[in-house]
């Protein structure tokens, strides 16, 4: 893993809650970004450990950036079994998380894709709601600036882009 950038800018804190530092990490291979994923997942869970709500994390990208890699990852290490596919025409899904040593306090994870949505309406119908107020789920979007209404203030964001080789990313934490 090449740990190349750390933009470390201190936030103005303006709300009670504490706020983490973005870190920004650059993947050569996909390899590099599954590491970097299960890195990031640690940060997540360790960050949300005394959160009374689910834990929501928007994950933004081009096409192709390794958004669904990202959440394949992450799955592997809740042990959760079933394929893990871009979720783009069932738009949601839901997945019993397995491993209890990862994640002692998440029992669900959902998996969203708002590529189509144009904006949080169809998900409110989707019982959006009751998703992100259980605390015992994580809670995965791909695509979020399409219902950005509907992302909780305490959502954490992640971002992919592309760089300037082919199998190079830049993977950003927020
Ligand atoms: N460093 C890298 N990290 C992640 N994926 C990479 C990397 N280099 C090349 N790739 C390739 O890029 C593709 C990423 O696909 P993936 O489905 O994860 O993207 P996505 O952001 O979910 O796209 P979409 O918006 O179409 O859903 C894969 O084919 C993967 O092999
Ligand atoms: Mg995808």
């Amino acid at each position: 893993m090449n740990h190349v950038r750390n933009r470390g800018r201190t936030q103005v804190k303006t709300e009670k809650r504490k706020r983490t530092r973005p870190i920004s990490y650059v993947a050569k291979s996909p390899k590099e970004t599954v590491d970097i994923a299960r890195l990031f997942l640690d940060k997540l869970l360790d960050n949300a450990k005394k959160s009374s709500d689910a834990l929501v994390v928007g994950l933004s990208g081009d096409l192709g950036a390794g958004k669904t890699t990202f959440v394949q990852t992450v799955a592997k290490h809740l042990g959760i079994k079933s394929k893990i596919s871009s979720p783009t025409f069932v738009i949601i899904k839901k997945h019993k998380i397995k491993n209890k040593i990862t994640s002692k306090k998440y029992k669900f994870m959902f998996h969203l894709d708002a590529y189509r949505l144009k904006n949080e309406k169809e998900l409110l119908a989707l019982g959006w709601e009751e998703i992100i107020e259980n605390p015992e789920h994580i809670v995965f979007v791909e695509w979020p600036k399409n219902v950005k209404k509907a992302m909780p203030k305490t959502a954490r964001f992640i971002r992919i882009s592309h760089a300037k080789k082919e199998n190079e990313r830049v993977l950003y934490l927020q």
